[in-house]
């Protein structure tokens, strides 16, 4: 059975004082049968974790390198966001492709070495809308997922987000068929590729202007399990009722 998890990217937000937002979050949720984890900026990781310490929140990074250490300024690796506190980091990302060129194999790499670094991968894949509209999305979405997935996971340790490029901060969303599709798509290719077990195991997330207005329908969709959140991510207004809803 996997469990539900609702994920916050803080993206490039938040200096010191959104600290108060991230204990406001944890404070809601004392109980929490689900999942939860925030990504902030590195900048914020380590007092973050310190934040949410006792609560049901954990903490993740946006990126790492693939390498554990070495010669790459500005990078950090996946043992240093453990080393602060993180349990989780976000690969992949369609801002991180778009602005930094981040290729499948390039987040193959890093997700091996999230892992072997003990944190959750979650990596991330989606169309953009001129894919969507030549009717490439399954197509898109598979090779992402083959490419950007490493061999020999454990799958309760891998977390994919299905993100279409187009929904991401648009206020835009799939229809619920149409996340349906791509999910169990999803599902059977980890099934092709790793077997039931394994596959069983991965989570699967929707990311793209998930809000508390339409949460709880996409929770509702089968292979939906749970959610990767952005703006609505940076507020307990407007994360703890999507918490709520899954
Ligand atoms: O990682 C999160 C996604 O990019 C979704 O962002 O909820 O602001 O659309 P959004």
């Amino acid at each position: 059975m996997r469990r539900k998890l609702a994920a916050g990217n803080w993206k490039m937000n938040g200096t010191g004082e959104a600290l108060t937002a991230l204990e406001a979050i944890a404070g809601a949720h004392p109980a929490a049968t689900v999942d939860l984890l925030i990504c902030p900026p590195a900048t914020l990781l380590y007092r973050a974790a310190q934040a949410v310490s006792g609560s049901r929140v954990r903490i993740g990074g946006q990126d790492c390198h693939a390498a554990n250490a070495g010669a790459h300024t500005g990078d950090i690796s996946a043992s240093m966001l453990a080393d602060a506190g993180a349990s989780a980091v976000i690969l992949g990302h369609s801002e991180r492709r778009a602005d930094h060129g981040e290729t499948d194999a390039q987040v193959c790499d890093k997700a091996r070495a999230a892992l072997d670094a003990g944190l959750i991968a979650i990596i991330c894949i989606g169309e953009t809308l001129a894919q969507r509209e030549a009717g490439q999305t399954l197509d898109v979405v598979c090779a992402q997922l083959a490419g950007s997935v490493p061999d020999g996971i454990d799958g309760s340790r891998v977390v994919i987000a299905y993100e279409p490029v187009w929904a991401i901060g648009t206020g835009l969303v799939p229809t619920l068929e149409q996340i349906a599709e791509v999910h169990d798509t999803l599902r059977q290719q980890l099934i092709g590729r790793f077997g039931s077990e394994t596959a069983e195991a991965i989570r699967l997330l929707y990311g793209g202007s998930v809000k508390p207005g339409n949460a709880a329908e996409i929770f509702a969709v089968s292979n939906v399990d749970g959610a990767l959140v952005g703006g609505a991510s940076l507020s307990a207004a407007d994360f703890s009722p999507i918490v709520t809803a899954l």
